[in-house]
């Protein structure tokens, strides 16, 4: 199987290590080993005690218990659990899809979503996002008059990356009905979960679907992405058995200090999502008096849930030529849309970062250096 280059990694690879103002990172403020661990006294001690051998296949009881009570109608062994997000999205596309399945994918979305499926033969048609009035906003009926008789499987990612659109409950249930009339799988990308901007708390496609298989993960909203801790759930035994032979292959098992750790930080989840919510809603703000300064060089697409939203550039040059520019001159990291395979001129900012103010301030001094502020007064008279 050869993969062609997954273009978003690639270009955090580059810089995401050296430019000292990330400003689209997509992954919450994350914390130290102390920081969690002071949650609750006494779990220091028997974090030192950790067993290093082996873990369990599935992921350990009570790690697969803590997940299990995010969900409305899934218990803890239909909880498989991963290496991070991004093995479980690997392992379910392998074991669900044939050279002539049909897949719809939603789109713009994380490349894994799609990539794997078309790199195992599969043809992919997607189903975009469009920008209305309101914002980012999906059509139904587009999705419905996408699929085929040979159509396996429907993914969705929601809250979607980039554009930090989320399905409400009306538009989950009628992409369900159009599976289960088509019989259909759904994979549900739902890593960004936790994140709600309107406190609204949405099932997961696990719980509405028994063809469904959602993901999440330790890594965006609880910003514990060093555990490399994820995790499917569905109520589809054959699904779950084959991706627990297929990650044989694959990790085996998680690491048991991270298992460890995800189970604090989900016992102490509902603190960790108010902290980072908190800090998403504040840079909002800011971001806000920004985009009024700037309305002439990017269009505000405020996110609907999760830490990103992805903002249309007005400018004369390129988003890729501008985010290169940008980061080699202020170390200021932005992401490009052709990151995504996404042929308009959109920039993905993210919101979960304590340093967001200190970032956005970079961004501000480039603008003012490069005469983009002056290129406004001008265009007025
Ligand atoms: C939508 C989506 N799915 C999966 C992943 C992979 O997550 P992880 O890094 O936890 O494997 C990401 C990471 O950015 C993502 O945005």
């Amino acid at each position: 199987m050869k993969l062609d280059d997954f273009k978003l990694e690639v270009y955090f690879n580059k810089y995401e290590f050296t430019a000292p103002y990330l400003l689209c990172q997509s992954d919450c403020q994350s914390m130290t080993i102390q920081d969690l661990l002071d949650f609750e006294s006494g779990t220091e001690e028997d974090f030192k005690k950790s067993w290093l051998g082996y873990t369990e296949v599935e992921g350990s009881s009570e790690l697969r218990q803590e997940i299990a009570k995010l969900h409305s109608s899934i218990d803890p062994d239909s909880i498989l659990v991963h290496v991070g997000a991004q093995e479980a999205i690997f392992n379910y596309m392998n074991v669900t899809l044939n050279p002539d399945d049909h897949v719809i994918c939603q789109f713009p979305v994380y490349q894994s979503l799609y990539e794997v499926a078309k790199t195992i033969g599969c043809e992919v048609s997607k189903w975009e996002l469009k920008q209305g009035s309101e914002g980012w906003e999906v059509d139904i009926d587009e999705l419905r008059s996408l699929v085929k008789s040979n159509t396996k499987l429907i993914v969705v990612n929601t809250p979607n990356n980039p554009t930090g659109y989320m399905l409400n409950l009306d538009e989950m249930k009628a992409i369900t009905e159009i599976a289960r009339k088509n019989n259909s799988y759904i994979f549900s990308d739902e890593v960004y979960k936790g994140l709600e901007l309107d406190g609204d708390t949405l099932p997961w496609f696990s719980d509405l679907y028994e063809n469904a298989v959602s993901l999440g993960v330790m890594s965006k909203a609880y910003g514990l992405s060093g555990l490399r801790i994820g995790w499917i759930s569905t109520q589809n035994k054959k699904i779950y058995d084959k991706m627990v032979r297929f990650k044989h292959y694959t990790s085996i098992c998680s690491s048991a200090p991270s298992e460890f750790l995800a189970v604090v930080a989900l016992r102490n989840g509902e603190k960790i999502l108010k902290r980072n919510q908190m800090i998403i809603k504040n840079n909002l703000k800011i971001a806000d008096e920004f985009f009024n300064r700037y309305s002439h060089l990017f269009e505000n697409n405020k996110p609907k849930s999760g830490p990103i939203a992805f903002h249309k550039l007005k400018m004369n040059q390129s988003a890729d030529v501008f985010c290169e520019d940008l980061v080699n001159k202020k170390g200021v990291l932005l992401l490009p849309a052709n990151t995504y395979d996404y042929e308009h001129d959109y920039i993905r900012m993210g919101y979960g970062r304590d340093n967001f103010v200190e970032s956005l301030g970079k961004l501000e001094e480039y603008l003012i250096e490069n005469g983009l502020e002056v290129e406004l007064s001008s265009n007025k008279k």
